[in-house]
């Protein structure tokens, strides 16, 4: 990232897309100011309620989401990340549109299993971001579940059943970042927080228009910002 030292706040807001970055600054933040263009990955910093604030987009995937979460924690100092996203889910009480917080993350990625010189690690998020979000989305009578995700490498999995095994195990959700975060800000000690909408459904393909996408999208970033500046 081509951002100076001090520009990023010390909470990072981080959507996988860099457009959903730009949108969220303007939509949420006061006073944004660009801090990083580097391969098009857009960041910003503002302020909410008062509070200094930044979002960074992140790319797909814990290869890339991980070079931006070093970088923010370890050259800029960022010490509350809070991941937005979206998710497909497991289980059939788990809606599209529904919001998901990532208590654990499970992960079918290498990444860990090298760390860990083959051994297992349980990535979990910070315990009170978890509490802060899941209370303002009962506050506000959002649909929230808050347990295990999955952490994916592959989007286009060529068996369409392979996840039955994560969800027969409890598993709510899968997405592709959040086992690299809670791993990266537990060695680092610092918070993070993996806050999820439901896109899509693996049971039932269910779908979502437009627009409602939006509305629950929104209501992902209230949740999270509330949690990590309340
Ligand atoms: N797989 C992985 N990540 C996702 C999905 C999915 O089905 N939906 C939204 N993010």
């Amino acid at each position: 990232m081509n951002a100076q030292e001090g520009q990023i706040a010390p909470t990072v807001l981080l959507p996988g897309d860099p457009l959903r970055a730009q949108h969220i600054a303007q939509t949420f933040f006061d006073n944004p100011v660009q801090h990083n263009s580097v391969r098009g990955m857009l960041g910003f910093t503002g302020t909410y309620r008062g509070k200094p604030v930044s979002v960074q987009g992140t790319g797909m995937g814990m290869p890339s989401a991980g070079i931006y979460v070093h970088e923010l924690i370890h050259s800029y100092g960022a010490k509350t990340l809070v991941r937005v996203g979206t998710c497909g889910s497991y289980q059939k009480d788990v809606h599209v549109r529904d919001i998901v917080l990532g208590q654990a993350a499970c992960t079918d990625s290498n990444l860990n299993f090298t760390r860990f010189q083959g051994l297992s690690y349980a990535p979990i998020a910070d315990f009170s971001l978890l509490m802060a979000a899941y209370q303002r989305a009962q506050a506000r009578g959002f649909a929230a579940h808050v347990g295990n995700i999955m952490s994916s490498d592959i989007f286009y999995q060529d068996d369409p059943q392979s996840f039955q095994m994560w969800a027969d195990h409890g598993v709510l959700a899968v997405e592709m970042e959040a086992a690299a975060l809670y791993t990266q800000a537990a060695k680092a000690g610092v918070r993070a927080l993996t806050v999820l909408t439901v896109s899509d459904h693996l049971v039932t393909h269910e779908v979502t228009t437009a627009e409602e996408r939006q509305t629950t999208f929104n209501q992902m970033i209230e949740v999270a910002l509330e949690a990590a500046l309340g």
